[in-house]
């Protein structure tokens, strides 16, 4: 039986110890990051594990992103080759989620990994993700804070709105930074564009040639836009559903969607339409009227929640430049598009 409403707590010493003695317990936590909100349990405990599938109605085939206090920790868990560890240097804390290979004696639950001998693993940066990583003392499972498939959580409202009772609690601690999901990166390449881009990746490789990956001295990145391919680390293809068949996990096509239909590219709305703006498209709101693709990633997510609630019954958006973090957005909209 679920409760109607989540209890949504303020960030501070004592809503951390309560959310990690639940933790502990193997029950399940709504926390930010500096990307969008989580939805924590403890990586080690399967049943833990199993209730944040639950909770989202998310497909178990589908693995999750585990949230660690630092480099140290993920080497206990994950095996880094100098690539990794020049990534994990250079923006760890903060918005990169690496996919590599799970140690065998890593004691993190099978249904993390959804039976892949790879894991995803970051160290996030939030003051709140990372009190509670240190007050439970374990390593954290934590997709995004939605039912599968809708819009990622920029704040503790729409993780109410989206999961309701399913989640027990809330740790608010305000709007998201950069509200888009980080950058997941497998070798050298990009699964998922996200806030830290391809060009700033490429950069810190360059210095890192991998060894038996291509000419050393160079250092190519390559973002596979996982609606049309397959990525090597892939798991096997599942069974059907509407989130069936997936070639690169999570990498759905219809994914981060509204409710309600999107048009994208819009210069001006129709009638029916809701128009969110962008720098000289001033619309009915808008994503950055300075033309800040930053400010824009920020803001997307609510925006899309603020329109799925509003009476237009369909959402336009204006052109947004692939430039920096924009090439994230776009890949985002792509997917809230598709039908
Ligand atoms: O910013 C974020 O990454 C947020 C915050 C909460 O950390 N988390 C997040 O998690 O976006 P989620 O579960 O919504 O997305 C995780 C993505 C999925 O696309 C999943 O398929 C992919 O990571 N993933 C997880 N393990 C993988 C693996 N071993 N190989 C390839 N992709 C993997
Ligand atoms: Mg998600």
């Amino acid at each position: 039986m679920t409760r109607p409403h989540p209890r949504i707590l303020p960030y501070g010493t004592a809503a951390i110890a309560e959310a990690a003695v639940l933790i502990r317990d193997g029950g399940i936590v709504a926390v930010p990051t500096e990307t969008v909100y989580g939805l924590a349990a403890d990586a080690t405990n399967a049943a833990a594990v199993a209730r944040i599938y639950a909770a989202k109605g998310r497909p178990s085939f589908n693995p999750l992103i585990v949230h660690v206090a630092n480099l140290a920790a993920a080497e206990r868990i994950a095996v880094f080759d100098a690539d990794a560890r020049a990534l994990a240097e250079a923006f760890w804390p903060g918005p990169l989620t690496l996919v590599l290979p799970v140690r065998g004696d890593s004691g993190i639950a099978s249904l993390v990994t959804a039976g892949l001998d790879t894991i995803a693993i970051r160290v996030p940066r939030h003051r709140a993700m990372q009190g509670l990583i240190a007050a439970s003392g374990r390593p954290l499972a934590a997709p995004s804070a939605n039912a599968s498939g809708g819009i990622s959580p920029t704040t503790a409202a729409h993780v109410a709105g989206s999961l309701g009772g399913n989640v027990p609690l809330i740790l608010n601690d305000g709007a998201t930074e950069a509200g888009l999901e980080s950058t997941i990166v497998a070798g050298r390449t990009v699964l998922r564009p996200g806030p830290v881009t391809a060009e700033a990746i490429r950069q810190h490789l360059e210095h890192h040639p991998g060894e038996g990956r291509g000419p050393v001295g160079t250092s190519e990145v390559t973002t596979r836009n996982a609606d049309h391919d397959s990525p090597p680390t892939g798991p096997r293809p599942s069974p059907g559903g509407r989130e069936g068949g997936v070639t690169a996990p999570g990498q759905l096509e219809s994914h981060y969607a509204p409710k309600k239909l999107l048009r994208l590219n819009a210069i001006e709305a129709a009638s029916n339409e809701w128009l969110i703006g962008f720098g000289e498209v001033a619309g009915d709101v808008t994503l950055s009227a300075s033309g800040d693709v930053v400010e824009a990633a920020a803001k997307l997510f609510d925006l899309l929640y603020a329109a799925d609630a509003n009476e237009r019954p369909t959402i336009a958006i204006a052109p947004i430049p692939s430039e920096g973090i924009g090439e994230a957005i776009n890949d985002r909209l792509r997917r809230a598009a598709h039908r």
